[in-house]
């Protein structure tokens, strides 16, 4: 392992690094995969790497991001959402069709505050820790999700978010580490959610409602198939539901957009050859938007 430098965050200064890098990241908030001890900054050059007291040694990827998914945790050799998924996650998203979600998100982690510390799990390709950002440059920002493409896309949103490539059912985390907890469309772990969340700590889970997307699984299915759902209803006794909304809206979906709500969807999977060349085809796709907001507090 590098020996570490006297002083990483004055050299950083003196490199001119963006402010992304600075301050708060000496520290980790990921703890070791291996020991669980806390991760520092060990050395910038040649590259940039986290530590623990046990020697175990991270690089931190150019792009600003830490690989703590250890070999014997993986499932597979590229886990989570696909890279053309994510991509056309991201497109779809930056277009602005989930905005209203967005906001709601937004102010329902706003509720507690802004001096508070929020951990995105399953956070994609970052578009909601930048919602995040946008709304208070006060929030700590930190994310998780095992597809290394979606961390790296985070990454690149320059947010000041710190950022792992790890798996949400075993968090790189400290327990009572985190304020408030989100998960949108993402799997979660209940029991390592209420780990790492401090007493009182809350968690906002972002689901489909019934008619969410029937306007597009029309196309590829002759009855409405409700979207499968990230619920944590089975496992209720360790948070208490403080409050639950919903969204419904109808948008107009247009042009490649619609390939791109498509490809984001595990329904791409079931659409045929000529379905898909079909919606290629269509100018404009309207379809329902629901969703269902649930915040629960640690009980
Ligand atoms: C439907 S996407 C939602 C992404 C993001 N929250 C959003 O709404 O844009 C689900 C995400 O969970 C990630 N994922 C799947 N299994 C995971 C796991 N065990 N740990 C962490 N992330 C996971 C996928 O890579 C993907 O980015
Ligand atoms: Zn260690």
């Amino acid at each position: 392992m590098p020996k570490p430098h006297s002083d990483p965050v004055a050299e950083l200064e003196k490199n001119d690094y963006h402010a992304d890098h600075l301050a708060s990241d000496s520290v980790s908030i990921f703890k070791c995969p291996s020991c669980n001890a806390t991760l520092s900054l060990n050395s910038i050059e040649p590259n940039k790497t986290f530590g623990c007291a046990s020697k175990h040694s991270f690089d931190m990827a150019k792009d600003g991001y830490l690989n703590l998914l250890l070999a014997q945790h993986r499932r597979s050799r590229k886990p989570g959402d696909s890279d053309e998924m994510i991509r056309s996650r991201q497109r779809f998203l930056n277009a602005g069709y989930y905005q209203p979600l967005a906001d709601t998100v937004v102010s329902q982690v706003l509720q507690t505050g802004d001096d508070q510390q929020v951990l995105d799990m399953g956070c994609g390709e970052g578009y909601y820790l930048q919602q995040l950002r946008q709304a208070s440059s006060k929030l700590a920002l930190c994310g998780i999700d095992i597809s290394k493409t979606a961390v790296r896309l985070t990454a690149k949103r320059k947010m000041g978010a710190q950022l792992a490539v790890d798996s949400t059912f075993n968090l790189p985390l400290h327990s009572d580490s985190i304020d408030t907890a989100i998960s949108v469309f993402s799997p979660i772990s209940v029991t390592e959610t209420a780990r790492v969340l401090r007493s009182g700590g809350q968690l906002i889970m972002v689901g489909p409602g019934a008619r969410h997307l029937a306007g597009l699984t029309a196309q590829i299915y002759s009855q409405n198939i409700p979207h499968r759902g990230n619920n944590i209803d089975n496992n209720l006794e360790l948070f208490k539901l403080k409050d639950q909304l919903e969204i419904a809206d109808t948008i107009s979906v247009e042009g490649t957009d619609i390939l791109d709500l498509l490809k984001m969807t595990p329904y791409y999977w079931h659409a045929r050859a000529e379905q898909q060349s079909q919606m290629k085809e269509l100018k404009m796709l309207q379809t329902e938007i629901h969703f269902t907001i649930k915040t629960y507090q640690l009980a």
